[in-house]
């Protein structure tokens, strides 16, 4: 037997009364009352109240919280009204008939039972933090849905191979992680983005399906659903088409909300192309969890008295306008602020009306003839109390504008109270059809939308040398309310479309493309089987099963948003002879 405990904390009942019993655990509160001590002891499943007699036990009186304890007693029955019905173990407590402090703890920084602390604190006392209920409950459900994953993989025939943490740079991509070859002076090594060229290769090796908890590197600026390490739910098929990887991920999301939350979901996911998304949502992640669709006023403002609109479209531009439904009590900074933001999301300018006391107020109405407004009341369901917005651009930079705003102005009614979610509905969704290929505004060139091994819609094969920018390519996101869990496609199986795909329509000098991809062009060339995956964001799908709101609530020890470890003071300088040693040399840090 277990010297430290017979029971947890969270396991004795009514029917233990009269049993004696060990516990362990940490102390997580202490009450003198009447002569005796309580202490609530908490281990990792939930809290046993202990009662002291300190005439019996005199160090009961020094506890403090977060000490260390064993304890030996019985179980007693809770008296007449001090049962405790919220907590499991409420109708009994534990009378001390032996006390050993096991460990003394300083005392905390912060409460442990308190909500809303400084989250650098949490992270840089994270072993505390994680002591708390709720953290451990994540780190709990995060296990049992790995599980899930595993065993369903299993069964479904996946191997869980694990692929290498020093790859090669492949600087298409987000900034990566670089890290110094000491037997290899001046070269370097990539951390992987993901396991994707391994996985490809593991295909052409025959291995058929694969799948990993992989663990992927991104340098990127950070949010509250991204981290600079993160795990991937990553998989890949031979000898499949799309169809196969939806229903595979249809029915591993089915048994993980089963399993986890105990809910049935509906399968199969409805699917939405890309070009529809962006349309009435503007996004390609859709949150259809509340309305507010984007509308198109093309038609209505080709030859409008309104110039911002009718030049737009005279530019091959469109207008598209939003109904925030009793946002009319917008203030002047919060339209100044949304204005901002439309800017900041590459807009020139942001146009609104507020429907106020019988009037349509704004600077802008005076340009509107009677078929504007009508064509506007009509489509947009225009009633006293509404807010309308306006985005008037190229068809995608007005579609992303607008439902840019959409979010912020969903989240701005929420807090008024005028708009609420319901809590229960995962509302998933396939995003399908998407361009292959993206203009960049910042290189001002074509980019893979997702990656270059997406392999184009067959039909669309001969417009890759006549018109690239039409071909969809055969590449899938899943969307679970607004999120986007995962994504991935059916990837280019023949070494001369890919080749085609990388020199002609990515421009990617044939030097410089053999000698990052070569190797992969070369492995399909030796027979790959036609193949297929997906990755989804295992962090992002378990803060979603917590109803945590950052995923940083569902990693044992996530970064801040400077990338840092707090904790352990990472990432931090090194001796100058570990640098001697790589061969590397420091610039003076920027001021
Ligand atoms: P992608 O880059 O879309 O695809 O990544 C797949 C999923 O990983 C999650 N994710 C992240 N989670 C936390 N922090 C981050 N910084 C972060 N970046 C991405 C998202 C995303 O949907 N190799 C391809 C997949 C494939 O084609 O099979 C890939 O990595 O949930
Ligand atoms: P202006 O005539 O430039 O002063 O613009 C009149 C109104 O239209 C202002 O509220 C601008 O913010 C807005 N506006 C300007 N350009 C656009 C655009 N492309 N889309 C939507 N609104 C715009």
């Amino acid at each position: 037997m277990n010297t430290y405990r017979s029971h947890h904390c969270a396991e004795l009942r009514k029917t233990h009364v009269g049993q004696k019993v060990t516990l362990s655990g940490w102390v997580s509160s202490r009450r003198d009352h009447g002569g005796l001590v309580f202490v609530d002891l908490r281990d990792r499943e939930g809290l046993t109240q202990i009662v002291f007699d300190p005439q019996a036990i005199p160090h009961s009186h020094d506890l403090r919280s977060e000490d260390v304890l064993k304890i030996e007693g019985a179980v007693v029955a809770r008296p007449e009204g001090t049962v405790n019905s919220k907590l499991p173990t409420g109708e009994i407590e534990v009378q001390a008939a032996k006390l050993e402090i096991l460990n003394r703890s300083e005392t905390p920084p912060y409460p442990l039972d308190q909500e809303g602390v400084n989250e650098d604190l949490r992270l840089q006392f994270r072993y505390l933090d994680i002591r708390r209920p709720r953290m451990l409950n994540n780190l709990r459900t995060r296990h049992r849905a790995t599980k899930v994953v595993r065993d369903y993989c299993d069964e479904q025939g996946f191997f869980e191979i694990e692929t290498p943490m020093l790859f090669k740079s492949t600087p298409e991509g987000a900034r990566e992680y670089l890290v110094p070859s000491r037997v290899n002076p001046g070269m370097f090594f990539a951390l992987p983005q993901s396991p994707q060229q391994f996985k490809q290769i593991l295909m052409v090796a025959g291995v058929e399906k694969y799948f990993q908890m992989a663990r992927c590197f991104r340098d990127e600026d950070l949010r509250a659903d991204r981290q600079p390490e993160f795990t991937q739910i990553d998989l890949e098929m031979s000898f499949i088409g799309r169809e196969d990887i939806y229903r595979l991920i249809e029915g591993l999301l089915k048994r993980i909300w089963k399993e986890i939350l105990g809910l049935d979901i509906n399968t199969p996911f409805e699917r939405m192309p890309f070009r529809q998304a962006m349309d009435r949502f503007g996004s390609d992640k859709p949150d259809r969890r509340f309305g507010m669709q984007l509308e198109d006023f093309t038609e209505t403002f080709r030859n409008s008295k309104f110039n911002v609109f009718a030049k737009a479209v005279a530019g091959g531009g469109v207008v598209k306008a939003m109904n925030a439904k009793g946002f009319a009590c917008v203030t002047q900074g919060q339209i100044d602020y949304l204005t901002e933001q439309a800017k900041a999301a590459g807009a020139k300018g942001l146009a609104w009306i507020k429907v106020e006391g019988g009037a349509w107020k704004s600077p802008i109405v005076k340009f509107f003839g009677d078929a504007e407004k009508q064509a506007l009341t009509e489509k947009l369901k225009i009633e006293e109390g509404d807010l309308i917005l306006f985005a008037a651009d190229q068809w995608l930079a007005a579609c992303d504008v607008l439902g840019k705003l959409r979010l912020i102005v969903a989240r701005q009614l929420q807090e008024l109270g005028k708009l609420t979610l319901p809590g229960d509905v995962y509302d998933f969704l396939w995003v399908v059809d998407f361009p292959l290929i993206t203009f960049d505004q910042e290189t001002q060139r074509f980019i893979a939308t997702h990656h270059p091994f997406t392999s184009p819609v067959t039909e669309d094969i001969p417009l890759l040398k006549t018109e690239p920018s039409k071909v969809r390519g055969q590449h899938y996101d899943i969307v679970l309310n607004g999120v986007e869990l995962g994504g991935g496609s059916i990837r280019i199986h023949q070494p001369e479309v890919q080749r085609m795909v990388f020199e002609e329509v990515l421009q990617i000098p044939k030097d410089i493309s053999a000698s990052r991809f070569g190797y992969l062009v070369k492995a399909l060339s030796y027979g790959a089987p036609p193949h297929g995956g997906i990755a989804l964001g295992f962090d992002r799908l378990t803060a979603i099963l917590c109803g945590a709101d950052n995923i940083r609530e569902v990693i044992a020890f996530p970064k801040n948003a400077r990338a840092q470890d707090l904790m352990t003071g990472a990432p931090a300088e090194v001796e100058p002879r570990q640098l001697r040693d790589l061969h590397i040399q420091t610039m003076p840090k920027p001021a």
